[in-house]
């Protein structure tokens, strides 16, 4: 199953039962200024699901684009990336547990309106509860219709709460892994399947949340008013289990862009996936606005630009493979007639890259003799987290406090400069 037809599966499937589709917000977040980019498909829905009314109704399901970028040292495994698509779906004060959880196991096992895919492998996460929410009982006798006993295993706050940030509606949650092996590890303990989830054996497909509780300044303080729904499941991850492939980078999302980087020969898997991942996520930050630049969002652009340019250099590739990534992900079959990519994305990562490009080399001699971090930021062009990067490769610790100082003495004493020249 193609990634188009997923889409279209997910969309159709909840239309079916009552859900509005609404399209996706940008990865800017708008009357947001807590987030640099739009993490999940319930942010831009938070005012509702803090009871204010929404004007397509109470069921409504999206493909939401995402950034995150806290596990982006982890890019370049089976299953981590930047950006991502995720589908999901809402309940805003209508339906609860029952119809959530029947849907959800409808949608991932039904071969004529779902996915398909083989109960068997299937495994359940449910809340265990504690201080501040009671175990999730009602989940796991809901499960029971669905599940046997022995798939579903309680588990903690760390796994099982969903929150975003420190403010806002949030709740326990009932997360569905898929067993992604060739052959099928057969039934698995807790334990088992513990260790089969840190070794990305079993993948988390489909996350629902049960939106019930609202965090002030990281503390749990009240019941809302309605009880939510907010669902998501990561397109990326839910392709790889469908494809019955092993990692994300094997899909249909990913095969056209890593293709291109198969003319060369270097064996830095790793490398190749983090040049596609990169550059897909920088592509879409472009679409919605964002300049590479020295602070916020820019920075973050700048970042992964740079840090995939390094990369390319890794496996022999230049300027050139940088742009013919670029086109490879514009012109993808599965983001045709759905996203509207930034006619001049081509040449704003030329201009980023031959800019970095004319210091790259230098500024890895400097980097060789131990020059300051500052420096190699300031006179260079490398972001503090590639400078860190590369020390860690080296086995050399940076000192982050001490390039923070440098960085605000830095800045303090260009904005005094400029609002001199300003007064003048
Ligand atoms: N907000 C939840 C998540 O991001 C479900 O959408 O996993």
């Amino acid at each position: 199953m193609q990634s188009e037809e997923i889409r279209r599966r997910f969309l159709t499937f909840f239309e079916k039962r009552g859900h509005v589709v609404i399209p996706s917000a940008s990865l800017v977040p708008e009357n947001d200024s807590s987030v640099l980019f739009t993490t999940a498909g319930m942010q831009p829905l938070v005012p509702y699901l803090l009871g204010k009314k929404h004007p397509q109704g109470r069921r409504l399901v999206n493909i939401q684009k995402c950034v995150r970028t806290q596990d982006i040292n982890e890019v370049g495994d089976n299953t981590h990336d930047t950006f991502f698509e995720m589908l999901g779906n809402w309940s805003l004060g209508d339906y609860f547990k029952e119809e959530a959880i029947q849907w959800s196991y409808e949608l991932l096992t039904n071969r004529e309106e779902g996915f398909g895919l083989d109960p068997k492998r299937l495994y359940i996460t449910v809340f265990e509860g504690d201080e501040n929410a009671p175990k999730d009982e009602e989940a796991f006798q809901i499960w029971q219709n669905y599940m046997p006993k022995n798939h579903i295993f309680f588990m903690g706050a760390k796994s099982n709460w969903w929150s975003v940030g420190e403010n806002g509606p949030c709740g326990p949650d009932t997360e569905m892994f898929y067993d992604v092996t060739s052959s099928g590890l057969g039934d698995l303990t807790k334990k088992e399947y513990e260790k089969a989830d840190a070794e990305q054996k079993v993948v988390e497909v489909w996350n629902d949340v049960f939106m019930e509780y609202e965090k002030k300044d990281g503390q749990i303080t009240n019941k809302l008013s309605q009880r939510n729904v907010d669902t998501g499941a990561g397109l990326e991850r839910l392709t790889m289990a469908l494809q019955k492939k092993n990692n994300i980078f094997n899909t249909d999302l990913f095969i056209s862009l890593i293709s291109v980087l198969d003319k060369f020969t270097s064996d830095n898997i790793r490398s190749k996936r983090i040049i596609v991942d990169h550059i897909r996520t920088s592509v879409f930050m472009i679409a919605d606005g964002v300049l590479p630049s020295n602070t916020g969002r820019g920075y973050i652009l700048r970042r992964l630009l740079r840090r995939a340019y390094v990369h390319v250099r890794k496996i022999e590739g230049d300027f050139k493979t940088v742009i013919s990534v670029v086109n490879a992900v514009v012109s993808h079959e599965s983001y045709k007639g759905l996203y509207a990519f930034n006619s001049e994305t081509e040449e704003i990562i030329s201009m980023e890259i031959s800019k970095f490009g004319k210091t790259l080399e230098s500024g890895l001699k400097q980097f060789d003799k131990g020059v300051d971090p500052f420096i190699l930021f300031t006179s260079y062009g490398f972001p503090i987290e590639l400078t860190e990067e590369l020390a860690r490769e080296k086995g050399i610790t940076i000192n982050r406090a001490v390039f923070d100082k440098e960085m605000r003495k830095h800045r303090t004493l260009s904005r005094s400069g400029g609002e001199r020249k300003f007064k003048r």
